[in-house]
Formats: C-alpha cells, sequence, structure tokens
C-alpha cells in the first residue's frame, strides 16, 4: 500500500497561529474568527454531512461536472501528479483520479489539509480504491504551504469545492499568484467555484433546516474552548448566514444570545459579547464567470476551458500558468 507518512509543513505553527488569530480576530471591530478553524476532526466530519444535505447544492453540482467531463480534463493536462488543496475527505477527486489512471499519465495524488484527521481517513480509502497509485499527503495550509509540496513531474493543482470563496479578495489573489509560481510549463490548475443564483437558494444552503451548518459554524468554539482553554458556551450562539449583495458572498456569523463574558484562559484575555452582538465567522463568494477569468489572467493563469453543470449553478475551470 504505497502511502507515504503526513508531511507536516509546519508542525507546531497551528496553535501558534491559533493563538495569533484569535487574539487579533476577538479584539476587533466587529469581532472575527478566521475559517480554517472550523476542520478539526469534528468539523471535517460536520462539512462531510454538510455535503449530503438537500439545500447544499455545490458538491453535488461539481460532483456532475466531474462526471461528465473528467476524461476531457485529463487529455487536457496529461499530469503525472495531481495535488488537491484543501481536500477534505477527496471523494469527488476519484472522478479525476480515475480518468487520469486511464489516461495513463497519473503517478502520484498528493492532498493537502489543514486536518490531518481527514487526511489519514482518506488516505486509507484511496489506497483500497487505487492501489497503484503513490500516495503523498501534506498537512499544512494552502495559504503558506505550498513550497511543501514535494516536485513531481507534469502536474495538476485542483482547488474544489468553492474554497477559495472563502477567502477574501486579497488573499485570494495572494493564492492564484502563489498556485501560479508553483506551475511550471505544461502545468495546469482546476478551480471550482460556486456561481451567484437566487438569493433564497443560496441562503438555504449555508442555513439548513436539520441546523448541520449551524453545529458546523459552531464548531469554531469548541475548537477553541479546546486548543486555548476557552469558555465559549457553543449553545449561546446563533448561527447566522446573511446575503452581501453589494460583495455578492454569503456571511456566517456567530450572534450572542444575552450579554456575556468569554474568557479565553490561554491568551489571559476576557472579551464580552453584548446580546446580539455578532462574530465573523466566514464568507462565501459567488463568483460570475467573468469574475473567475479576471481573477485567473491577474494571476498569470490562463484560463484554456469552463465547464459547467446543466442548471448552471456550479463552474469548474481549467487554466495554464502563463509564458
Ligand atoms: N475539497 C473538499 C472539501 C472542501 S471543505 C470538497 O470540495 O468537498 C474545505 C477543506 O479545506 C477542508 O477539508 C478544510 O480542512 C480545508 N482547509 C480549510 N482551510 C485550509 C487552509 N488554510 N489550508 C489547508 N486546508 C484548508
Ligand atoms: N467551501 C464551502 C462553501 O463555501 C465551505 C462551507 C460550506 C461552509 N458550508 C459552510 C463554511 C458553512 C462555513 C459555514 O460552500
Amino acid at each position: 500500500m504505497p502511502v507515504q507518512s503526513q508531511i507536516r509543513a509546519r508542525p507546531d505553527r497551528y496553535r501558534q497561529e491559533l493563538r495569533a488569530d484569535a487574539r487579533a480576530g476577538l479584539t476587533a471591530t466587529p469581532k472575527t474568527l478566521p475559517p480554517k478553524y472550523f476542520y478539526d476532526e469534528r468539523g471535517s466530519m460536520l462539512f462531510d454531512e454538510i455535503t449530503r444535505l438537500p439545500e447544499y447544492y455545490p458538491t453535488r453540482a461539481e460532483t456532475s461536472i466531474l462526471r461528465s467531463y473528467a476524461a476531457e480534463i485529463a487529455e487536457l493536462s496529461r499530469c503525472e501528479s495531481l495535488v488537491e488543496l484543501g481536500s477534505g475527505t477527496s471523494t469527488k477527486t476519484g472522478l479525476l483520479l480515475r480518468a487520469l489512471l486511464d489516461r495513463g499519465t497519473l503517478r502520484e495524488f498528493i492532498p493537502l489539509d489543514v486536518d490531518s484527521a481527514v487526511l489519514t481517513d482518506a488516505a486509507r480509502l484511496l489506497a483500497a480504491q487505487y492501489p497503484s497509485l503513490w500516495l503523498a499527503p501534506v498537512v499544512g495550509d494552502f495559504e503558506h504551504d505550498l513550497h511543501a509540496i514535494p516536485p513531481g513531474g507534469r502536474r495538476m493543482i485542483a482547488f474544489l469545492g468553492s474554497t477559495i470563496g472563502n477567502l477574501e479578495p486579497r488573499a485570494r489573489a495572494g493564492l492564484l499568484a502563489e498556485v501560479a509560481s508553483t506551475l511550471g510549463a505544461g502545468d495546469t490548475f482546476l478551480l471550482g467555484t460556486d456561481l451567484v443564483k437566487d438569493v433564497g437558494r443560496l441562503l438555504r444552503a449555508y442555513d439548513d433546516a436539520a441546523g448541520v451548518t449551524a453545529e458546523f459554524n459552531r464548531n469554531v468554539l469548541h475548537v477553541v474552548n479546546r486548543e486555548l482553554g476557552a469558555d465559549f458556551k457553543p449553545d449561546r450562539f446563533d448561527h447566522v448566514a446573511l446575503w452581501d449583495a453589494e460583495n455578492e458572498w454569503i456571511e456566517m456569523r456567530l450572534r450572542s444570545v444575552g450579554d456575556q463574558r468569554v474568557t479565553i484562559r490561554d491568551l489571559h484575555l476576557s472579551v464580552d459579547f453584548a446580546a446580539g452582538e455578532e462574530l465573523r465567522t466566514e464568507i462565501s463568494a459567488k463568483f460570475r464567470r467573468d469574475g473567475i477569468r479576471a481573477e485567473l489572467t491577474a494571476a498569470r493563469l490562463e484560463p484554456v476551458r469552463f465547464w459547467t453543470d446543466p442548471d448552471g449553478d456550479f463552474g469548474l475551470t481549467l487554466a495554464r500558468a502563463a509564458s
């Protein structure tokens, strides 16, 4: 079973960064916490549950695009090494792996994720499903650690699930520039983006009837409690999802139920929440085809092809490093 043990891009940095991010975010106005801390073992499990919710269409839409066009993507990329950023369970990625193996070029798969637990589970499943593939999982942060990706042959970097939409525009530009500089001649980049659509459908995708997204949102408080010895009472925060029409993004917040004081022991910090005060946890930007093209081009990535699902809900773009 050719699974390399996990490469850790920067061991011990996680808690250090969480401390700095939590201090900055919880003393800011408005208060914020960065989204990568949703994803510990429980967070990754909750996200996996989100992908199967009736309201959460993006996973099904992107899967249907991959089902239709994976062979075409394999033909265009002919990669020997596939790198996936924010890979999670890599379930959809199986469609790409299969097509690339059928095309006869692929040798290795490098999933990169902040959550080592989800990488362990994914690698175990993938090793059983694709025994000929060399698996080299990397625990790291896609905003800082692309240099930790081991060199391979012709490479494709995939960034699926519209995770790029969870970054603010400036951070997106930075990430795309890093991706471009990680690609050599002939390498490709595959980007999944959720598209602007009916606001009601968007809101329901981020505020499901079963309350899984609410629990996922509150998970960031559980993580801060465990990692920094804080005493957030997660059930004293209501899940809020709203549409920001100007920025065309969904914004997720946690709204304080009543006045409360939270102590973050390891930071020697106490913060007060007024009743109704909102903590910003996540944005999920929605894209238009022209905007995707413009952001890629600005990062010196040349769009080669754009696919969408039959309902036009989701977009998948293949790009090449500009020469
Ligand atoms: N690609 C999967 C999962 C998307 S959820 C899909 O399309 O369904 C987002 C994934 O990105 C999670 O697995 C999360 O752990 C990971 N992630 C979030 N922020 C990250 C960061 N800064 N660096 C690396 N991985 C990150
Ligand atoms: N990349 C996913 C998205 O933007 C992440 C996500 C789905 C998410 N549901 C969420 C993040 C709820 C925070 C809260 O669709």
